[in-house]
């Protein structure tokens, strides 16, 4: 894949400005500033080599942020492909009270695939979560996910309470399904973008029964979290609690 119309489209993408401010805590000036900021250094530097695009999309150079580090590593497994998350983080309270806690009820999120734009650019792809939560998905399912105007890859449910599913299949790819358990956390740095009660973990899961397609053992990282935590007590709140969030899904495998 040719880099330098990649970047073009983010640049046009950016004229559409995001339609839905989902709370305060979001600086538009400051952070979507900073993204396009990154990505017009990067043209210029594309338009100065006499080769544009020369790039390509390597995979193999795809490594995960160094914060991590802190999370179990995935020894012998190969970067397959990276996806920006963008979706909420639901849960529930058993009552409006300061004494009870929300509890998790599973996410909900559009995958979209940034891999090309991992393996070339992973400054740019650390900031994406942190501008992606702030905007509202596409009304139509299959459409491109402004502001980086990356093609939809899957989505990403719970298939039961303890078991993420990254559902890889749409209409015209057929990318399987993985299936996967929980079997790390790090909470998220001080530098994520917390949204209003904070940015969710950061998580290492693995492959488990269910998982369909040629993937064998995977493991895949929820990194760059932006937003996405509840509030601390359930006071005030509904039944069921929505919170936009965003992150980057790295998938490893064989
Ligand atoms: C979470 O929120 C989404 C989006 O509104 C909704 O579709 C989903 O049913 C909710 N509940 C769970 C457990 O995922
Ligand atoms: C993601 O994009 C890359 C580069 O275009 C492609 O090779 C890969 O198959 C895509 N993955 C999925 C799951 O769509
Ligand atoms: C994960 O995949 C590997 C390779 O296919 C398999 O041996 C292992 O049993 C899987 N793990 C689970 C929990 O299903």
């Amino acid at each position: 894949m040719r880099l330098l119309p990649i970047l073009l489209s983010l640049v046009a993408a950016s004229t559409a400005a995001p339609s839905n401010f989902l709370d305060d805590a979001y600086d538009f000036s400051e952070d979507l500033a900073g993204f396009y900021g990154k990505v017009s250094k990067y043209i210029n530097q594309l338009k100065q080599n006499s080769t544009p695009g020369a790039l390509g999309c390597d995979v193999s150079k795809i490594a995960l942020p160094s914060y991590a580090s802190g999370l179990p590593s995935s020894d012998g497994l190969s970067p397959l492909y990276v996806a920006l998350g963008r979706g909420t983080q639901n849960y529930t309270c058993a009552d409006s009270s300061a004494n009870s806690v929300p509890e998790a009820a599973g996410a909900v999120a559009n995958l979209y695939n940034a891999t090309c734009i991992a393996a070339n650019h992973p400054d740019l792809l650390e900031m994406l979560p942190g501008v992606a939560y702030t905007i509202s998905l596409p009304s139509k399912d299959l459409a491109r996910f402004p502001p980086a105007n990356i093609l939809l890859m899957g989505h990403h449910f719970f298939y039961d309470s303890t078991t993420p599913e990254f559902n890889l299949d749409l209409p015209n790819k057929n990318f399987g399904i993985v299936m996967t358990k929980k079997k790390g956390s790090i909470d998220a740095p001080s530098t994520a973008k917390k949204g209003k009660y904070g940015a969710v973990s950061w998580l290492y899961l693995t492959n488990t029964t269910g998982t369909v397609g040629n993937y064998g053992e995977v493991a895949v990282y929820r990194v760059d979290t932006a937003s996405g935590s509840p509030p601390a007590t359930c006071e005030g709140q509904p039944k069921n609690i929505e919170i936009a969030y965003s992150a980057n899904y790295y998938f490893f495998g064989k």
